[in-house]
């Protein structure tokens, strides 16, 4: 048997690798890791949600659904889209996927032909690069400006512009983005929005993190007239009610894409777990004074992590506006100690039992000067953490 060769140009994600390294060397050295490595939300599922899903286990919704989603959970998220975005949807161009990756997956399938060039703003979250990839073409990289730590990324659009060519299918943004947190303005969206149409592209927009935003305002690409037409929404349920292992998410985009979008989801998963679909309908429905909750704890942790990194000496920490990540740059506390990003990366995790993430997981760039830390654990590990970091620079600085 052959086996695919496109499957053979694939990168796992980072974050899933380095949470296995730090089990590992948990084992070996008998350390407790504190971890600043994948983005999950510390937080157990909000109780009315999983109520909801054992209401629907015991009610027997235990069986195949419609594979765009139950028309219940398309109704409730245009309706929620509608009035939290004033997105202008129905049901139609909602599809209810197995998380935020089957929607990213689904979105480059549904506009990204072979041969084309795909515009990702970066430092980025790794998975549309690589399907990119899957699907035969070109990721092309549209860094953000490092402005220092005072600012820290801001998206210049000329830089997108003169990266379009007669190739180009599609532009990714992630809004707020994973790793670097920036929040990307209202005028910065229009302008994307309006470049992709002027060119006939998809402007893809991946808004998973969008209820967690400190500072300023979060502007969707829904809330733009006409969206639909040439842009479609990533979200998921992951980070928002703390849902990362119950597998639901939702692609919308105008019904024409939809439905085709439709035919490839029942070839590739049928549809996404039934009870979770209802168990979706009560989070959207349902309370969100458990996620402002979350969210305002976030908060806390952001500017606590935020102060210590900043005690760091070599360590350019900014205030990002949104997500759960922070991404310093710590050039030169790798020219102090003589380091690499890899080998702090693993010595740290070695001799500190800290892990945090190279930067090189998100961008070819900045990845060689730039670390990711998620907040999304607790305070005490925030301190104890950052304590070690602190450790570890002084034990290694040369000069
Ligand atoms: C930007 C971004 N999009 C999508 C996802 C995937 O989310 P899900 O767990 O819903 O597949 C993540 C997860 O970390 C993410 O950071």
């Amino acid at each position: 048997m052959r086996i695919n060769y496109q499957l053979r140009e694939l990168e796992g994600e980072q974050a899933f690798f380095f949470l296995s390294k730090a089990r590992e060397v948990a084992k070996e050295t008998g350390k407790e890791i504190i971890s600043f490595g994948i983005g999950q939300p510390d937080f157990d599922t909000f109780s009315h949600i999983k109520e909801a899903a054992k209401r629907a286990i015991d009610e027997g919704k235990t069986g195949y659904t419609e594979s765009a989603g139950i028309p219940e959970l398309r109704e409730t998220i245009a309706n929620y889209l509608n009035k939290r975005y004033g997105a202008g949807v129905n049901y139609k161009n909602v599809l209810v996927t197995t998380g935020g990756k089957t929607a990213i997956f689904l979105a480059m399938v549904g506009v990204v032909q072979r041969d084309t060039e795909v515009l990702i703003v970066e430092p980025s979250y790794y998975a549309y690069g690589q399907v990119a990839k899957f699907l035969g073409a070109r990721p092309i990289y549209v860094p953000l400006k490092w402005m220092g730590k005072d600012i820290g990324f801001e998206l210049d659009l000329e830089e997108v512009k003169k990266r379009i060519s007669p190739k180009t299918s599609a532009i990714v943004i992630n809004n707020p983005d994973n790793p670097t947190g920036n929040v990307f303005e209202k005028e910065k969206i229009k302008a994307l929005f309006d470049l992709a149409r002027d060119h006939n592209l998809a402007l893809i927009s991946d808004e998973v993190y969008d209820y967690f935003v400190y500072d300023g305002d979060f502007f969707s690409v829904t809330q733009l007239g006409g969206w639909t037409e040439n842009s479609v929404l990533i979200q998921s349920f992951s980070k928002t009610f703390s849902m990362t292992g119950w597998r639901l998410g939702y692609l919308a985009a105008k019904e024409e894409l939809i439905s085709l979008l439709d035919t490839m989801a029942v070839n590739l998963y049928s549809c996404a777990p039934n009870f979770v679909q209802w168990a979706g309908i009560e989070a959207l429905n349902g309370d969100f004074s458990p996620t402002y909750k979350m969210i305002s704890e976030f908060n806390e942790r952001r500017k606590l992590l935020y102060n210590r990194l900043s005690e760091i000496n070599g360590v350019e920490a900014y205030m990002p506006g949104g997500a759960f990540y922070m991404f310093p740059r710590i050039a030169q506390v790798l020219k102090s100690t003589g380091m690499s990003i890899r080998d702090f990366v693993f010595r740290l995790l070695r001799e500190k039992g800290v892990l945090v993430l190279p930067g090189n997981s998100f961008s070819s760039h900045y990845g060689e000067e730039f670390i990711r830390l998620s907040y999304a654990t607790k305070r005490e590990k925030i301190e104890r953490g950052t304590e070690l970091i602190k450790e570890f620079v002084e034990e290694h600085k040369k000069d």
